[in-house]
């Protein structure tokens, strides 16, 4: 049974597509960028374009399993395309941003909703995997610790919960090898409420250098945003940390019930990436 691991230059599709591959399983790996960008995957590897039916066909011949990222555009082709070439079950990579106060009036959300929607009624089979905030967003800091052992951030006291890449990489894996986690809706994030600046501590611990933190204003905050971002997508991020600033939010135990073990902390995190800060 051929696995189709799309996103696969992202953080979490290429952590599948590895843990895939040490499973010893065909795996076919997709993505919306230039096949070269792809290093270190000894994969077959496929364009993707979900709103293209021939593109998906071919990615798709002859596969029963797909880790998918979460994208509106063209997911209905998408789900007649995977129907009509045998597909068995979908690992959707969505987002607790569903249910979130407010999801209603929020572009990650909405996106998000409409993608679990467009699958669980489509006929196939789903897994809904929903983390919370990746502890590898804190990446892009990466640069700036390297260069100058300071982050600026708008508010250094907002919580997340940051979960590894590889703990949702082993959940996805596992809804995709196990059919017993098929129609199941697993909720990940780490073990851990932290601040921003308690993240930039453990990645200094981990560096093992001094970084320190700058408070800059939202607007400076929100200019850096936008460079990398859609303006709506800055304006949601920039939203989302005002809103959790001295809010520890909730845990969820999904890579304990899936995995049987506990999810990995962000100093492990940290640890494992020590080298990305250095
Ligand atoms: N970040 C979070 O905290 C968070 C939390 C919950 C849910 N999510 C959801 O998870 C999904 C991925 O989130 P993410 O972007 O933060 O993480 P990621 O796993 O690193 O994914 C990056 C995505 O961007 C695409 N991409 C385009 N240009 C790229 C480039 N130059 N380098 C690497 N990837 C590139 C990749 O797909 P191609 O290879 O096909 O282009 C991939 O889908 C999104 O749907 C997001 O809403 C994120």
């Amino acid at each position: 049974m051929t696995f189709l691991v799309t996103g696969a230059r992202g953080q979490v599709g290429r952590a599948v597509a590895r843990a895939l591959l040490d499973e010893g399983r065909p795996v076919r790996v997709a993505s919306s960028g230039p096949q070269s960008a792809l290093p270190g995957l000894t994969a077959q590897t496929v364009p993707f374009d979900q709103r293209d039916p021939a593109v998906l066909a071919a990615a798709l011949d002859g596969v029963r399993g797909v880790f998918l990222y979460a994208r509106p555009e063209g997911i209905d082709t998408f789900t007649r395309v995977a129907r009509d070439a045998g597909v068995e079950h979908v690992v959707l990579l969505s987002s607790l941003a569903v249910l979130a106060q407010g999801a209603q009036d929020s572009t990650i959300a909405r996106s998000h909703r409409a993608v679990e929607e467009a699958l669980t009624s489509s006929g196939l089979a789903t897994t809904l995997v929903r983390p919370g905030a990746f502890a590898s967003n804190t990446l892009q800091w990466s640069e700036a610790i390297r260069a100058t052992r300071r982050v600026d951030l708008a508010y250094p006291d907002a919580h997340t919960e940051p979960v590894h890449e590889r703990d949702m990489a082993e959940v996805s894996v596992r809804a995709l090898l196990d059919p017993a986690h098929r129609g199941t809706v697993p909720h990940l994030t780490g073990p851990e409420s932290l601040t921003q600046a308690r993240q930039v501590e453990l990645i200094a611990e981990a560096i093992g250098s001094p970084v320190t933190v700058r408070e800059v204003s939202p607007e400076e905050y929100r200019e850096r945003l936008a460079a990398h971002l859609p303006g709506p997508v800055a304006d949601a991020v920039l939203r989302g940390q005002a809103a959790r600033v001295g809010h520890p939010g909730p845990t969820y135990d999904g890579v304990r019930e899936v995995l049987g073990r506990p999810a990995a902390d962000f100093a492990q995190w940290a640890l494992d990436h020590a080298d990305d800060f250095r």
